[in-house]
């Protein structure tokens, strides 16, 4: 894993957590926690385990799960209780099951991080006989959470509780070729939630919308491009998350993306040229 340059700092400078706001809004709290066996999510485990919360780790790879709270189990300093429940997301029935589940537990759920993703990147040449990558990309990041959320919903406004969604800048900017299943399911799922916090505000539920750059976690292993492009440590961004418990913020924006929404909006004309541009000079060069 390439060291933290200077260009990164910069770009994605460190947090500072006040672990007593944090102690305070999390003792005796439950979170619920989706994705947690990798990335973003497994890094957040790590970190509110050092609290007196409950903790339910969720994902697909129940031994993976299993492995992270050995682990956490195994050091000094970890506080939380820590339940591991592995569900495909994708699953209706195995949504249902963890609602089951958080809905039995005796003081109720306090926050969700909706954290699980997938991101494909990919053509639309190449995607031609492969309409699954549209419904699977739809089905984790866009439908998974609505259905989570629903049912959560009556839990958390019993409890005040919090809402906590990992999702892009790429929401923000342009869309940018290549990227098109990734870009448009987060995308739909940041607007269902834009949309819907009001309401959930209403009823005493918070949200925070968190728009990540790139992290440098396994999701963005296999594109062979992002290997020396910047990006944020996986530390920070837990920590920026773990940050809105007791914050609250309506969003976290890194501090440069403004510059970049004014961009898209004033250069959408010239970007999407110029991609095609670009486009054209590879695949005539192919
Ligand atoms: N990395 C970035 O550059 C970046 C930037 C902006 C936003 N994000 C967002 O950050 C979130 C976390 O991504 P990450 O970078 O930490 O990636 P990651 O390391 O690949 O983690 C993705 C997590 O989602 C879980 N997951 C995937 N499909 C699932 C399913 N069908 N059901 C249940 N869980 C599922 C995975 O667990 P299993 O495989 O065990 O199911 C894993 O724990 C994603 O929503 C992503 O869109 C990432």
């Amino acid at each position: 894993m390439p060291s933290y340059t200077l260009l990164e700092r910069l770009l994605f400078p460190s947090v500072r957590l006040n672990a007593r706001k944090l102690e305070r809004r999390l003792s005796g709290k439950t979170v619920l926690i989706t994705g947690a066996s990798s990335g973003i999510g497994e890094r957040l485990a790590y970190l509110l385990a050092g609290f007196d919360a409950r903790l339910i780790l969720t994902a697909r790879r129940g031994d993976k799960l299993a492995a992270i709270k050995a682990d956490i189990e195994s050091r000094t300093g970890f506080r939380a209780a820590i339940d591991i429940f592995a569900a495909d997301l994708r699953e209706p029935e195995q949504t249902d099951a963890l609602l089951a589940y958080v809905s039995q537990l005796p003081g109720g759920l306090d926050a969700v991080v909706s954290n699980a993703g997938h991101s494909i990147r990919r053509s639309v040449r190449e995607s031609l006989d492969r309409y699954h990558d549209f419904t699977r990309t739809m089905a984790i990041n866009y439908f998974a959470p609505v259905r989570l959320l629903l049912g959560v919903i009556p839990l958390l406004e019993k409890n005040g509780g919090h809402i906590a969604n990992v999702s892009t800048v790429s929401a923000l900017l342009l869309p940018v070729p290549n990227w098109a299943a990734y870009q448009a399911s987060k995308s739909a799922f940041d607007v269902w939630l834009r949309s819907a916090a009001p309401e959930l505000n209403a009823l005493g539920v918070s949200v925070s919308s968190v728009y990540f750059p790139l992290v440098r976690t396994p999701m963005i292993a296999p594109t062979a491009a992002y290997k020396n492009a910047p990006a944020m440590s996986v530390e920070i961004a837990a920590k920026i998350v773990a940050r809105t418990f007791y914050s609250r913020c309506r969003v976290y924006k890194p501090w440069w993306l403004a510059a970049g929404e004014l961009a898209s909006v004033l250069f959408r004309g010239v970007w999407e040229r110029s991609a095609a541009r670009k486009i054209s000079r590879k695949e005539r060069a192919r």
